[in-house]
């Protein structure tokens, strides 16, 4: 691989706002290389050896950190999970002593996923070591972002012009809110619909085009990611209930011929399958929900090289 004018070395991945498209399409471009790695009988490469990784999730995950730690493996760094149920924040270690802790033990990048928006940013004040934002509260999840224009790319090979709608909890995403800063600067044509409580105030001035109509909005789109409804951050009365919204927001076979005839289908998962999406939708032909988990795997491995090697030549040979 050869070197690029744009290095992250040392940078940490707080969130795609204020990201630049030289940046952004360095990660999306050493993710391509990545990949080849994970299809290879034998995964495992040197590059990342002697590092050491450090996974710390106050919140429940399966893709993120399950990824992040086969990245840092297949790129063979060590790699630690912190389960915080399982550990002495369960004490009431605050979240300073807690990287402070982990700075101790010499790691080279904390992955941190935090269930209060900002806490990315305090981590990275805190630690000497990298941090890579796994998604804070409801401000970004920014691997999730990069991973959805990975994967657009990979079915439409652009995604400048394309007409990109975010169906759902709009509200309460992080992940709507790193797609909307990534996509933007890749010049996609970026919408948003959902029930109006659930639609952010924010959204208008990000420059983006907000519907209450899932009708309105998926009419000719090119591709449409489906939120998760986030049941464990609902307030009271902010959506109708299950049947509603799946009556009234969920994608399903039928709305789906709103959107052009090859409109990729999208979710960050996990599904609540049934309601924001029907299940022929989500494993019908134009869904890429599992390429989405493969591709989560490529984004995170060149992430943790990025960060963790800058533009040196990666070393392909087991
Ligand atoms: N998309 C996503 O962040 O999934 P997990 O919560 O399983 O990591």
């Amino acid at each position: 691989m050869g070197k690029s004018p744009v290095s992250l070395k040392n940078k940490d991945i707080l969130q795609l706002q204020g990201m630049s498209e030289a940046q952004l399409r360095l990660i999306l471009d050493t993710a391509k290389e990545m990949k080849g790695i994970i299809d290879r009988d034998i995964k495992k490469v040197p590059t990342l050896r002697g590092k050491s990784i450090i996974n710390l999730f106050y919140e429940p995950s399966t893709r993120t950190r399950t990824s992040f730690e086969l990245a840092g493996k297949y790129l063979g760094a060590d790699v630690v999970n912190i389960t915080t149920s399982a550990s002495s924040v369960v004490k009431g270690e605050s979240l300073r002593d807690t990287l402070l802790t982990v700075e101790a033990m010499g790691v080279d990048a904390v992955v941190m996923r935090h269930e209060v928006e900002g806490s990315a940013h305090f981590a990275a004040q805190v630690l000497k070591p990298v941090l890579i934002n796994a998604g804070d509260g409801a401000h970004e999840h920014p691997t999730q972002g990069l991973l959805d224009m990975f994967t657009i790319l990979q079915y439409k090979q652009k995604i400048e012009g394309l007409k990109v709608v975010i169906v759902g909890d709009i509200l309460h995403s992080r992940v709507a809110r790193s797609d909307i800063w990534g996509m933007k600067t890749l010049g996609a044509d970026v919408h948003v619909a959902g029930p109006v409580p659930l639609l952010a105030r924010e959204m208008e001035v990000m420059g983006i085009t907000v519907h209450s109509s899932v009708e309105e909005a998926i009419r000719d789109a090119d591709v449409i990611n489906v939120l998760r409804i986030q049941k464990e951050r609902q307030g009271k009365g902010l959506f109708p209930s299950s049947r509603e919204y799946a009556r009234l927001f969920g994608i399903n076979a039928k709305r789906l011929q709103l959107a052009k005839p090859d409109a990729l289908i999208l979710h960050p998962g996990p599904m609540n399958r049934g309601l924001e999406i029907a299940p022929d939708v989500a494993y019908g032909e134009q869904s890429a929900i599992q390429e989405q988990v493969k591709n989560g795997l490529a984004i995170r491995m060149a992430i943790l090289y990025l960060v963790l090697m800058g533009g040196e030549e990666i070393e392909v040979t087991a």
